[in-house]
């Protein structure tokens, strides 16, 4: 098992600079934000949209003068986004190229079938394909990004990681920003050497920190915007950070939409956290703002007040134009079925810990032969999530399961987190209670924590759903590049 036995001294989101005095040193808001490409389909028939992504590495330039290594869906970072229309089924062939590692494509949100998953141990070698089949079934901001045993952090890292859009004709009907004011934010953060290399330093197998922010790859990114409303889907995709999301005029953010979709009702928050992997969908309204007037996305996580850094600015959003805006926010997004406690047939506790010199739940790594219960779909469960492990938060991830928060440390979910999601916040000493219906699909469903350091070593667990589920390895293996 990878290195079980190193303990170092842990702390709350330290910083990882691998010897030297951090990274080059970037103009804030000097380069303007990039929108990854949207994807075009290589063909598409009645029923199904067909892709293709080549996994490549690629010199990209980052830092201003200075070449970085990134390993790239089509060599870019973040890779193409894909947007969808529910229902309309998407196949994507996944090329592992040029990359020079294994990989596994898990599209986070969302099953494939009908190998079913980016399973963890189900790889594809370079020289190597896998088609993965995506049914599309719910309207949601996800996000693709390679999930190999024991290499997801780095793979992710260097690059491999991409933004996966599906929208419905209910949620296009309704008046929020569309178009270009519908945007990607994918928040990360890296470290580089001095001469622009990525540095991947995973601190004893605990963090993988950056002193950089990168939005859609762009390092602190300026974007210019009308004095309108915008809707922005932020995810964080970083390996080890965590981010409290302000807004430097105090104005208030409306979030609409959580990991799995469209909120109840929208929230207005001064402030929000995500942890790695969350989604949050917000709207932001330019309209009070003179033109000239620059709005700093901020970070106000307290474990970021670093001396040597800025991290506690994200982007700056710079508005220079007038514009009418057509949009607005419905009082009501969608319906939210709260699922009743009473439904539940069975309560779980989980305990995320640091045990050892190695991240445990429940005081056990992942096996893959292992499966930590057998629920029937349709099965209604509790899971009490613990984490008592001195000074670290985790972001708790399941996958193929839509789950809702009931509380934590005993009182009601922030207003942002009352909509569908498949990734909690678990900070230091908080106790979360979740609940979730299983299904539709049998099979393997995993389950870690998306600090993806801790996910690789070990903190991950599997769960067989039903039975007779393919078998997320043998039922659909990848092929050989001719
Ligand atoms: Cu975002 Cu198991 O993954
Ligand atoms: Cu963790």
């Amino acid at each position: 098992l990878a290195g079980g036995s190193l303990i170092l001294p842990i702390g709350f989101q330290r910083r990882s600079y691998a010897g030297d005095a951090g990274s080059p040193k970037v103009p804030l808001f000097s380069q303007q934000l990039r929108i990854p490409p949207v994807l075009n389909p290589v063909r598409s028939d009645a029923t199904t949209d067909y892709y293709e992504i080549t996994m490549k590495k690629a010199t990209v330039e980052i830092l201003p003068g200075l070449k970085t290594e990134i390993w790239g869906y089509n060599g870019i970072t973040p890779g193409p986004t894909i947007k969808q229309r529910k229902d309309r089924q998407s196949i994507v062939r996944f090329i592992n190229n040029s990359v020079g590692t294994p990989t596994s494509v898990h599209l986070h949100g969302m099953a494939s079938l009908p190998q079913y998953d980016g399973y963890a141990e189900d790889l594809t070698n370079p020289g190597q394909y896998k088609d993965y089949i995506y049914p599309n079934n719910r309207p949601a901001t996800l996000w693709y990004h390679d999930h190999a045993i024991h290499k997801t952090a780095i793979n992710v890292y260097m690059g491999l990681a991409g933004m996966y859009l599906v929208q419905d004709d209910y949620e296009l009907g309704l008046p929020l920003p569309k178009g270009e004011y519908d945007v990607p934010l994918l928040i990360q953060d890296k470290q580089f050497s001095s001469s622009g290399k990525l540095i991947f330093d995973n601190q004893g197998e605990s963090s993988q920190m950056g002193d950089v922010i990168v939005v859609n790859g762009v390092p602190w990114p300026n974007m210019k915007v009308a004095n309108r409303k915008y809707r922005f889907r932020v995810l964080n995709g970083s390996i080890s950070r965590s981010y409290n999301l302000s807004l430097s005029t105090g104005d208030p953010i409306t979030v609409i939409g959580t990991d799995a979709g469209l909120m109840g009702a929208p929230a207005q928050v001064s402030n929000f956290r995500i942890g790695m992997a969350e989604r949050y969908e917000v709207v932001i309204d330019f309209s009070k703002y003179k033109v000239g007037t620059k709005i700093v996305l901020r970070n106000n996580h307290p474990a970021n007040n670093d001396k040597y850094d800025n991290t506690d600015r994200i982007m700056q959003f710079e508005v220079v134009r007038t514009e009418s805006d057509p949009s607005s926010i419905p009082s009501k997004l969608r319906d939210i079925q709260p699922i009743a406690e009473s439904s539940a047939v069975r309560t779980r506790e989980f305990r995320y810990e640091r045990s050892n010199g190695l991240w445990v739940i429940n005081g056990k790594t992942w096996d893959k032969a292992r499966f930590d219960g057998n629920p029937q779909l349709g099965d209604v469960e509790i899971w009490k999530i613990y984490n008592n492990s001195g000074g670290w938060f985790h972001p708790i991830h399941m996958h193929l399961l839509d789950m809702q928060l009931l509380d934590r440390n005993g009182k009601a979910p922030f207003a942002y987190e009352r909509g569908w999601k498949d990734v909690f916040y678990v900070g230091e000493n908080e106790t979360l209670r979740v609940i979730g219906r299983f299904g539709p699909n049998t099979g393997a469903y995993m389950s870690h924590c998306h600090n993806t350091v801790h996910e690789d070593h070990d903190m991950m667990n599997q769960f067989m759903v039903g039975t007779g589920g393919p078998d997320p390895i043998a039922a659909a293996p990848p092929k050989n590049l001719p």
